[in-house]
């Protein structure tokens, strides 16, 4: 029997974005003709494909596990159910450290948890003069990362296999960023949608979600310069006290930004001067 794209598309019972993406790649076609050729018939082997990628969808496997790729601040990004899928609020984190990261100087960005590279490969992208360490203790995340940086053929990330800063040294940066865990474990969101499919180690972090969080604002005046930032991605309702944990380890100009749907959705602070040891 003929199918036509447009047909396969209202027959997959599928969400319409979902049931395009899924169609795109298995026709190998862009959008635009997609639309262009919604009344084109496909052949067997394509419709016996599409009818595989759905089938997976409709199981609840995420879009971009599927395709294994997802875009991300105009990149696209290679991802594997080793990583987090990134997420378009994370967006905002990479604008910020932006607006931090001057386009003339050379500084050094540290990005905590980088998965699949998306924000330390992003500010390297738009920052070449800059200096970036992504590190992450999943050395499967790293390959990922790494494929990624080889992909859009970015020369200025190294990859350091670490447990947050254990394998740093005595390295001081001019910012840190991190979307670290912060769901609380128990969380119900945990047993829903795409997060099922995603890594644990990347999705929660302790009983109130806070624990990596915590770590990383105590642990990052050792390795921060004075004047450096540091900044991260946080829970919808953690905001409040990311802040007071932030001024608590020493932190000055302390802030949280919100996202498109007016949430806090990232918060940071300054260091102005390196602690003297005690
Ligand atoms: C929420 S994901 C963020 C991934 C990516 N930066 C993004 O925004 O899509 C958190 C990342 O932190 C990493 N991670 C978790 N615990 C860690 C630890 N102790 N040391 C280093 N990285 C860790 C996970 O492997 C995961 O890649």
């Amino acid at each position: 029997m003929t199918v036509t794209i447009a047909q396969a598309q209202a027959a997959s019972a599928l969400e319409a974005t979902d049931a395009r993406v899924l169609l795109r790649h298995a026709l190998g076609v862009d959008a635009v003709y997609l639309i262009a050729h919604a009344g084109d018939a496909l052949k067997a082997e394509q419709q016996k494909q599409f009818a595989a990628l759905a089938e997976r969808r409709r199981a609840g496997e995420p879009v971009a596990y599927i395709t294994g790729t997802r875009e991300f601040y105009g990149l696209e990004f290679a991802v594997t159910p080793a990583v987090l899928i990134p997420r378009p609020e994370t967006e905002l984190l990479v604008e910020w450290a932006l607006e931090h990261i001057a386009p003339a100087a050379q500084p050094r960005v540290l990005d905590l948890g980088t998965g699949s590279g998306c924000i330390a490969l992003s500010l390297a992208h738009e920052r070449p003069r800059a200096q970036l360490c992504a590190v992450d203790c999943s050395e499967a995340a790293l390959d990922v990362a790494r494929s990624n940086a080889q992909r859009h053929r970015i020369g200025n990330v190294t990859f350091l296999h670490s447990d947050w800063f254990a394998a740093l040294g005595t390295q001081r940066f001019d910012c840190i960023v991190s979307n670290p865990p912060y769901i609380a474990a128990g969380d119900a969101h945990l047993a829903q949608g795409d997060l099922r499919f995603e890594p644990a180690g990347a999705l929660s972090s302790g009983k109130d979600g806070l624990d990596a969080i915590c770590l990383i604002v105590t642990a990052a005046p050792q390795y921060l310069q004075a004047g450096g930032w540091l900044v991260f991605e946080h829970g919808y309702d953690q905001a409040a006290r990311c802040r007071a944990r932030l001024e608590a380890a020493g932190f000055t100009q302390v802030f949280s930004h919100c996202d498109l749907a007016g949430i806090e959705r990232i918060s940071g602070g300054r260091l102005d001067a390196i602690p003297s040891k005690s």
